[in-house]
């Protein structure tokens, strides 16, 4: 399997100038994460790509950690942060294992479409549980690429990755259904206080630690 560092790497110029394929869902979802933040907050996110997100919801938080496993990816989100002249936005290259392992206790964890494309989602769940304030929130979107309610889509989908894997032109995907998520995030001690399919491919979780 292609080292996701280095496909990553490759792709982050590309990623950056890409405009966001459905800017209403991703308005909507950034709107209800928004709705989730105090201003004392200290936040974590992982798989935070070219830091636009982070950057976005800065102004409603304390700190926010941005990390990512490609080099590439981080060097653009602290140029970003550089030009916004965010003061509280940081960037650090680091895996998501590497990531649910820091040591500060955050009041909010996040990742937007990055679990799918982890070794162990299911582990990587329940680190971040215990990496979480008391009554802190889980804020998150995974592609699901199983979901029956996609349609045929799916198929085509499964039946593509493999291929393009095998050419290195696609990283490791863990091909999931909404239920697969829902039900990872609940066993890793979470309840589920808001979710829904922002696009229909995309489960946005709003889980909080009991
Ligand atoms: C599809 S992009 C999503 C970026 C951003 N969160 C967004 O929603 O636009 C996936 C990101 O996850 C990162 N990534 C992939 N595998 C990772 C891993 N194992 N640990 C940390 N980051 C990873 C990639 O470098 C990339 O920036």
């Amino acid at each position: 399997m292609i080292d996701a560092a280095g496909f990553w790497d490759k792709h982050a110029a590309k990623y950056a100038q890409a405009k966001i394929r459905n800017t209403e869902a991703y308005e909507y979802t950034l709107g209800r994460t928004r709705s989730f933040l105090n201003a004392s907050d200290r936040v974590l996110e992982i798989g935070c790509g070219t830091g636009s997100t982070a950057l976005a919801l800065a102004a409603n938080v304390q700190s926010i950690t941005g990390t990512d496993v490609s080099p590439a990816m981080i060097e653009i989100a602290k140029d970003k942060a550089a030009d916004q002249r965010s003061e509280n936005a940081t960037f650090q290259v680091m895996s998501a294992e590497e990531a649910v392992a820091l040591d500060a206790p955050f009041d909010v964890v996040m990742g937007f479409n990055i679990f799918h494309l982890t070794d162990d989602p299911k582990t990587l769940f329940a680190a971040i549980h215990k990496q979480l304030a008391p009554g802190g929130y889980f804020i998150s979107k995974t592609p699901c690429l199983a979901e029956p309610s996609i349609g045929l889509k799916r198929f085509a989908i499964r039946a593509i990755i493999p291929v393009m894997q095998l050419i290195g032109k696609a990283p490791l995907v863990h091909c999931l259904t909404n239920a697969d998520v829902d039900r990872m995030i609940t066993e890793a001690g979470f309840e589920i206080v808001e979710a829904g399919n922002y696009p229909a491919m995309s489960r946005y979780v709003v889980a909080r630690r009991v």
